[in-house]
């Protein structure tokens, strides 16, 4: 059995109680399938089986250094999107050409690592990035491969907050802009310029939209090769979705049947960028019940021991994660106000959700917690950062521990 699913009424990880796990190593607690990983690099691997092709996995979902040497060991490449990550991607043992380095706003320093380091492609965002680019190769005495990253105005039909393709949006190079921008690139010693790069947005379940940022980018490819720029790569971003609500889910094989067409016609070799595909339904957020409320006029509160500081996607995307308990006790739903321990009202995991009884003590799990979950987590009201657990081949094993109070405290200066 793999991922997560009830056995004998309880939930189990890999077949193994998620509760035996918690009871060793405490709550709240990332627990992470590594069967559920290497299921969705495989489902989404072999629906481009038929065309040349690389995964670089987007760090930014889950940069956990267990969880990148489980990808980089099924032929995952990197997307780094700050110096902290290609710094996580090297440490899990990725070469640098195996590394392109996405990100709005890269930092003079960022750049010259990059360059320093030989990374496949740094995907530029503007004219003025590109120029410092090229004084930082020039500076090395090499040169920088580079991609432009660009802004096509064209509408993933996500959340706006995970947006990331339209005019307005502050990612890339709008689309007029970037043929000039390429043949320019060309000219300067210290640039090569290797690909075109566009990311739409996250959480995408209708593929049209990709489809169209394929024909852009093939569209693109051909022009600027009829004036001498030959690209090596078309880098179509990530963006697949999952099925939050346990239902509506993109299908790798419907994405590959979107985009190869067009990307297919240019020969050009092609780079996807997944995260949360490969993460978010990999891992959960197991927490306990703190305390629970219900007097009248006021809804049933389930209070838990995690909250905002381990997963904020609720309160920053309204996203909606599925919540049950553990082990489900008999008896009947009652709606509810899953909420986490912090000082802010906003600290709500789970709003009018019908949930069964439950005592204090109890387990909790929030579901597809996987990607933008750990990464994203925070030390407020001084909490700490929560253990990871990676259950893989058999096994469970702490893949970070969790914060202790001394960590906490670590750089202050009294
Ligand atoms: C440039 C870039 N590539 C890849 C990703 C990964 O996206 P997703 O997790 O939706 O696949 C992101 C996420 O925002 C991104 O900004």
């Amino acid at each position: 059995m793999s991922g997560f699913a009830f056995l004998d009424g309880q939930l189990a990880c890999d077949g193994y109680p998620v509760a035996t796990i918690a009871r060793d190593h405490g709550t709240p607690l990332y627990l992470y399938s590594g069967a559920a990983i290497r299921a969705a690099y495989g489902s989404l691997d072999r629906a481009f089986a038929g065309y040349p092709h690389t995964v670089h996995f987007a760090l930014k979902a889950n940069s956990t250094l267990a969880i990148l040497r489980l990808l980089r060991g099924l032929g995952a490449s990197a997307d780094a999107n700050s110096g902290g990550e290609i710094e996580a991607a090297l440490r899990a043992g990725f070469d640098p050409s195996q590394i392109v380095f996405t990100g709005v706003g890269k930092t003079r320093d960022e750049l010259d690592r990059a360059v320093a380091l030989g990374v496949n492609a740094i995907n530029i965002e503007s004219d003025g990035e590109a120029d410092r680019i090229d004084a930082l190769a020039r500076a090395r005495g090499v040169t920088a491969r580079v991609a432009v990253r660009v802004n096509p105005d064209i509408d993933p039909n996500t959340h706006a907050h995970i947006s990331t393709g339209l005019r307005v949006n502050k990612f890339g190079v709008p689309l007029e802009f970037v043929a000039p921008l390429l043949r320019s690139l060309a000219r300067k010693p210290g640039l090569e310029p290797v690909g075109v790069h566009v990311h739409l947005g996250s959480q995408i379940v209708d593929v049209e939209p990709l489809a169209r940022a394929a024909r852009v980018l093939a569209d693109l490819a051909r022009e600027v090769r009829d004036a001498g720029v030959r690209l090596k790569h078309i880098d179509m971003g990530g963006g697949l979705g999952i099925a939050y609500d346990g239902v509506t889910m993109a299908d790798p094989a419907a994405y590959a049947a979107a985009v190869l067409p067009a990307i297919r016609e240019t020969g050009l070799h092609l780079i996807i960028e997944p995260g949360r595909f490969l993460l978010a339904a990999a891992g959960i957020l197991v927490g306990r019940v703190a305390d629970t409320k219900s007097y009248a006029g006021s809804p049933r509160f389930i209070v838990l021991d995690t909250g905002m500081t381990e997963l904020i996607r609720p309160m920053l995307y309204e996203a909606v994660h599925r919540i049950v308990a553990v082990a489900p006790r008999p008896g009947a739903d009652v709606e509810s106000e899953v909420v986490g321990p912090l000082c802010e009202t906003s600290d709500t995991l789970g709003h009018a959700r019908m949930i069964g009884p439950v005592e204090v003590d109890d387990l909790i799990a929030v579901l597809d917690a996987g990607a933008y979950g750990f990464v994203m987590a925070s030390n407020y009201n001084r909490r700490r950062f929560p253990a990871e657990v990676l259950v893989d081949d058999g096994q469970w094993r702490v893949i970070r521990r969790r914060q202790t109070y001394d960590d906490l405290f670590r750089n202050e200066q009294d």
